[in-house]
């Protein structure tokens, strides 16, 4: 086996000396692989980002909410975010407490807010109606809100969730009437929370936003935390030598505000931060295999089982994800050259990356999709009635465990009801 252009994996030594062909031969292609070791060294970072003690991590579970990795995640000693109750049950089943567990609840329904109540789980509400509902089901109870500090950030606009244009949280404006509800219904507002839109790779646009929420907190007495939200970015052009994300630099700015706001609100309060795709995009990667390569006019395609059912984020943002090539026989690439990487949906958008270049690929080459740990699996589908992948964990000690089986027809089919 070769490895034609595998700096980026090498670099972490993300295989731990593991053939990838023998990881399809065994799970089928394509594959979800993550590392637990770097998963671990990502929540360690992020869990001393700052010296104010008061500090806790939420893990965003819906960047990946595989059972397995919420363990290792829960291991590590961070919190969980939820956005329903799906991610909920899972996370109590990697035995997060329910004390652990933030519900950041958006137009939900009052079954999914008695699911929360009952389970003994802190939501958040991000409108005047949803509270007035929880009010209603929950009096007396507690409760955070999310407010819209009016700065977004983000890698595209269908994640921005801060400022004019998104459907995300309660502004402002609204603090006089959301008082009066919580009054109405005698409800304690323990904390208020936001989160800005995902992927900054400069703290400043982060430091700002979380400079507006305090804003926004003075308003309130007696909080016992703010939420700052997630968003923290990862370089993907690794192979351009992208920069990452300086957390150091940013855990010191982080630690100034923090300071100068308790000592203005008079009150120490724990200060919370969701980060998603920081903690999961890179200890994951996707491997599939070249089934086809065509010209059309002086147009190369290399035609994979990686469709858009398997990855969403190139087709749905315009995503760019490093991609490696791995070849079982001595063959060499005698040129890189560009190429478009496809999948196998019948859909012309079909497509991971359009003019990449990359050493010439071939028939049975294999290919990695790098950074696919984060929001990879957990918005893969079934369209076109296409199995999702198997996931699987290298763990620290080498040893290779299944943690997700792939999919069966039975698995797609049982849930039909024939009209025969
Ligand atoms: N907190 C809340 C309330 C969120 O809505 C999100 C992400 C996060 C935290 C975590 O954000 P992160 O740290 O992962 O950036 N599917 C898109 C990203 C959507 C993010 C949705 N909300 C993508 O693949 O880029």
């Amino acid at each position: 086996m070769q490895k034609l252009n595998s700096k980026v994996t090498d670099s972490v030594d993300f295989f731990q000396g593991i053939n990838p062909y023998e990881l399809v031969e065994k799970y089928g292609s394509p594959l979800y692989v993550y590392n637990e070791r770097i998963l671990r060294e990502r929540c360690r970072e992020i869990k001393n980002l700052v010296s104010y003690p008061e500090f806790s991590v939420n893990y965003s579970a819906k960047a990946n909410s595989n059972l397995a990795f919420l363990e290792i995640v829960n291991e590590e000693g961070l919190n969980v975010d939820a956005m329903s109750p799906g991610e909920i049950s899972v996370e109590l089943k990697a035995g997060f407490k329910p004390e652990q567990i933030f519900y950041i609840s958006n137009n939900v329904s009052e079954e999914e807010m008695k699911f929360a109540i009952d389970h003994n789980i802190l939501m958040s509400v991000d409108s005047l109606s949803q509270l007035e509902q929880y009010g209603k089901l929950n009096p007396g109870g507690k409760i955070a809100a999310r407010f819209n500090g009016g700065i977004g950030a983000g890698h595209h606009e269908k994640v921005v969730t801060a400022g004019k244009k998104t459907k995300f949280a309660i502004n402002p404006e609204y603090i006089p009437e959301f008082k009066e509800i919580i009054k109405k219904y005698n409800l304690t507002l323990v904390g208020i929370n936001q989160h800005i839109g995902s992927l900054f790779m400069e703290g400043e646009s982060y430091v700002n936003g979380v400079k507006a929420i305090l804003e926004i907190a003075k308003r309130f007495d007696n909080l016992e935390f703010i939420d700052l939200g997630g968003g923290f970015g990862i370089p993907y052009e690794k192979s351009e030598e992208q920069p990452r994300l300086n957390i150091k630099e940013l855990g010191e700015k982080l630690d100034k505000v923090f300071d100068d706001f308790v000592k203005e609100y008079g009150k120490r309060i724990t200060f919370k931060v969701e980060p998603g795709r920081y903690i999961s995009a890179e200890c994951g990667l996707i491997l599939g295999t070249v089934n086809a390569v065509k010209y059309n006019g002086s147009n190369k395609f290399a035609g994979t089982d990686i469709g858009f059912n398997v990855i969403a984020r190139p087709v749905m943002y315009d995503s760019y994800h490093d991609i490696e090539v791995y070849r079982k026989s001595n063959i060499k690439s005698e040129k890189n050259e560009p190429v478009t990487v496809v999948g196998n949906i019948c859909e012309s958008g079909d497509i991971i990356a359009k003019d990449r270049v990359l050493p010439d690929v071939k028939e049975g080459d294999l290919i990695g999709i790098l950074d696919a740990g984060a929001y990879g699996h957990s918005m893969s589908s079934n369209y076109n009635n296409r199995l999702r992948p198997a996931e699987i964990f290298i763990r620290e000690n080498g040893e290779v465990v299944l943690t997700r089986e792939r999919d069966t027809f039975d698995d797609i089919f049982k849930k039909y009801i024939s009209l025969r």
